[in-house]
């Protein structure tokens, strides 16, 4: 019988019995002082839960770290080189054609994960509306929407956006659109839908909390939630409908992050690939990103955390580091791909991770929500590069720190890094570089950095060949803050 015909008490009877089979009845524990609406938002929570999944959970990766068992077959996954060799010269060329096809023929959308909750950052407001840009201060949706906006100018096409958010910031996230009149980007062309939600669970007990008597604590499940909502949202099917091949998959927190990129999206479908990836080389042995290997011929990502040692830091006769492609979440996927594995038998899981976390929780003794100091729990999430190993095909190309890679994860302080002082400079240092490649003379410190701030809209450019075509200056001069 459908949730919708049960009546309040049948529904809190069948609450009750999955949640004692789980061994979880303690999140009904107010349940006699709650008001029928209170009841209905609490087993609403409840019913959203796969009860038995979160057993099983529960042990394995919350009163237990799971262990990572070395696969048997492992070795690097080979990539493109970012600047082609001699012999790719002509491929990429090809690529590049073939891409800027695609979009042209309205092929192509944007897609931004955009659920998670930021918490590092400690912003309040979606991460999307955080001002980031160096001199003007844009918020990051606005930082993509005119990075789509230059890109539809250019290819004359339309590039659908689908958003992600999770239930916790989607409102937020929609009136922050509607705020901002869309960007200057078609309403019907912006498809924002919620990620799915997992309970966050108490490190010690592995029982999940309550932040008040009427709600579960529970947070977004991953961006790998992302491979099932852009199903179940209709997303995919809309894609469909507009006749979307492929998705050009970034995330809300790097603002230097190429929306749309030819070269990248014509490599990946001409070779078929289902889904493909950026790789930024390690700047060091031990850099904390995952590393793309071949684990039984299947591209997979290996977190930092479990590659050994000897691999991380396994050099050729170069002195060259082996497994030296790191993951940076910049992925194209094609349409076909989500909905195979979405429709597949059985249909598909993706692993969860543990995730140690500050969850705010309910004290009875005193009637309030608490914010920890420390983390007390145990948030679950999937991660989207565990979809690689379901491709046939996938391909990896490779790109550096400067041109794509300055991503807003703290925030400032003294030594950070990942914040929004290390992207004002990854800005200007990306702006220098495609300024003095036209031409411009660039002040530069002693250690080389660049001794001025400086942004360059998209609006007016998303790659340097873009610069041709506007007035630029032939200097910039030292100290200052110069706007194109
Ligand atoms: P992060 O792993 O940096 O997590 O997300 P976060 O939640 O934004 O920040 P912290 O860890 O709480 O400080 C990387 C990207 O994945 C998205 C984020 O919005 C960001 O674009 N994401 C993350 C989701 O869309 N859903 C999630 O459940 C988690």
């Amino acid at each position: 019988m459908a949730t919708q015909t049960l009546t309040i008490e049948q529904r809190l009877e069948n609450a009750k019995a999955a949640l004692t089979k789980a061994d979880q009845s303690q999140v009904l524990k107010f349940i006699d002082e709650l008001t029928d609406e209170q009841k209905d938002q609490l087993l609403g929570q409840i019913e959203s839960v796969d009860w038995v999944e979160v057993t099983r959970l529960v042990q394995s990766h919350v009163l237990n770290t799971p262990e990572f068992k070395k696969p048997d077959s492992i070795e690097p996954a080979p990539y493109l080189p970012r600047i082609p060799t001699k012999d790719l010269a002509d491929q990429y060329k090809q690529a590049k054609k073939h891409g800027e096809k695609l979009l042209r023929d309205g092929k192509v959308a944007a897609f931004t994960v955009a659920g998670g909750q930021g918490t590092r950052l400690g912003w309040n407001g979606p991460k999307g509306s955080y001002p980031a840009t160096a001199i003007r201060k844009i918020p990051l949706f606005c930082c993509f929407a005119e990075f789509i906006r230059k890109a539809e100018q250019k290819f004359n096409t339309t590039i659908p956006w689908y958003i992600m958010t999770s239930p916790i910031n989607d409102a937020a996230t929609r009136a922050f659109f509607e705020e901002h009149g869309n960007f200057g980007l078609r309403p019907d062309n912006i498809m924002i839908f919620p990620q799915g939600m997992m309970p966050a669970f108490d490190a010690k007990t592995g029982k999940a909390l309550l932040e008040s008597p009427d709600t579960l604590a529970m947070a977004p499940n991953g961006h790998g939630g992302s491979i099932k909502a852009l199903y179940t949202s209709g997303a995919v099917a809309d894609m469909k409908e507009r006749g979307i091949e492929q998705l050009s998959y970034v995330q809300v927190d790097n603002p230097l992050v190429k929306v749309i990129d030819p070269l990248f999206i014509g490599l990946h479908a001409q070779a078929n690939a289902e889904m493909s990836s950026k790789a930024l080389p390690k700047a060091y042995a031990k850099e904390k990103v995952g590393v793309f290997c071949k684990v039984d011929g299947k591209t997979t990502v290996i977190e930092y955390t479990n590659l050994p040692d000897e691999l991380a830091e396994k050099v050729d006769d170069k002195g060259e580091l082996v497994y030296k492609g790191g993951s940076i979440a910049i992925h194209v996927i094609a349409t076909d791909f989500i909905e195979r594995i979405n429709t597949q038998e059985g249909g598909f899981a993706l692993p969860y991770n543990r995730a140690d976390k500050k969850v705010a929780v309910w004290d009875e003794a005193n009637n309030v929500t608490i914010k920890p100091e420390v983390a007390n729990a145990v948030k679950l999430e999937t991660f989207v590069f565990d979809a690689l190993p379901m491709c046939s095909e996938s391909v990896i190309l490779e790109t550096d720190r400067i041109e794509e890679f300055s991503p807003i994860k703290n925030a400032d302080e003294e030594g950070a890094l990942d914040c929004p002082a290390t992207c004002k400079q990854g800005q200007t240092e990306r702006a220098a570089r495609w300024l003095q490649t036209a031409g411009v003379i660039i002040p530069r410190k002693e250690d080389g950095t660049v001794d001025a701030v400086i942004e360059l809209s998209h609006i007016k450019a998303i790659d340097p060949e873009d610069l041709k075509d506007l007035d630029l200056p032939t200097e910039i001069d030292a100290g200052t803050e110069v706007l194109i």
